[in-house]
């Protein structure tokens, strides 16, 4: 379970701006390490969540994909999602589990993923260790196959926080949702505790469909908690700074300023970028 998110809540609207960004780098990147084609690879998306990128990965190809998540709501989702894959058997198993650990026996996926879910773990982070990460990663290697990929999709590094324009608002809330998100000397200490060892690291740029970007890009978005709900960063908000944030945009649409802040702070040229990274057995 989220430590500080109801994905049950999160589950009504978290599509309206959610897509599986940076899924087609991560197809390539388990089918080059695995060294095997997408049909024989058995995946699994740990915190899958709606289903965004297991159902990418099943349309480029990937033969069987396990699905786990803690929220019942979520996974509700995923399976209206994913109806279609689930009756042609492509959908192996769908678990309502809470990790760690992870409820398979050792050596059973080719691929195991963990997307924008890892910094959900930690109660109080401190941006330095991150025990549970840690054995997850752990699991996550148990369950693996010798010759196993394990990807991760991570937030934002901490400069590519600067591009997003509502992080403007109120820097206390980037601050300390920052620490929920190891930063990559962090992932590189992890994966040697865990077992693992870095094979790619990377920044990835995805496209964001237009649906996703008008909705990121509304002035009076952060007014909205639906609009919060798609983007764990509104959830590290005291109720203090959300009154704060909202005082600031009440005055700049008053003062017809509002449009101008956001694209003046708007620097992601219609691109998100995430932290990717893959690992293998050590
Ligand atoms: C930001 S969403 C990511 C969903 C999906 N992977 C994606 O990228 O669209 C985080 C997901 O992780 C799930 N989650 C959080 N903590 C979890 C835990 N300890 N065990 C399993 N799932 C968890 C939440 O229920 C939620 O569905």
């Amino acid at each position: 379970m989220s430590k500080f998110e109801d994905y049950n809540r999160v589950s009504r609207n978290y599509d309206d701006q959610r897509y599986a960004m940076g899924s087609d780098v991560m197809a390539a990147l388990a089918q080059f390490h695995g060294r095997k084609p997408l049909e024989d690879l058995h995946v699994l998306d740990a915190g899958c969540g709606t289903g965004n990128y297991a159902k990418a990965f099943i349309e480029y190809g990937v033969g069987k994909v396990t699905l786990l998540d803690a929220s019942h709501g979520m996974l509700e989702k995923a399976k209206e999602k994913l109806s279609d894959h689930i009756s042609k058997g492509k959908v192996k198993n769908v678990v309502e589990a809470t990790m760690p650990p992870l409820p398979f026996p050792d050596e059973s996926f080719d691929v195991v993923m963990f997307t924008l879910v890892l910094h959900h773990l930690e109660t109080n982070p401190n941006g330095k260790d991150f025990p549970v990460i840690e054995e997850t990663l752990r699991e996550g290697r148990r369950v693996l196959k010798k010759s196993g990929i394990l990807l991760i999709l991570s937030g934002p590094t901490e400069d590519v926080y600067e591009r997003l324009w509502f992080v403007h608002l109120n820097r206390n809330i980037c601050n300390r949702h920052l620490l929920h998100h190891p930063q990559y000397r962090e992932w590189d200490q992890l994966f040697q505790n865990s077992g693992l060892k870095s094979v790619s690291y990377m920044n990835v740029n995805s496209d964001i469909p237009s649906h996703s970007l008008n909705s990121l890009l509304d002035p009076e978005g952060p007014l909205r908690e639906e609009w919060r709900n798609c983007n764990s960063y509104w959830a590290s908000a005291t109720e203090d700074e959300l009154k704060d944030v909202e005082a600031k945009i009440n005055k700049m649409k008053s003062q017809g300023t509002l449009q101008q802040f956001v694209k003046d702070h708007d620097k992601m040229n219609g691109f998100y970028i995430l932290q990717l990274l893959c690992a293998k057995i050590a």
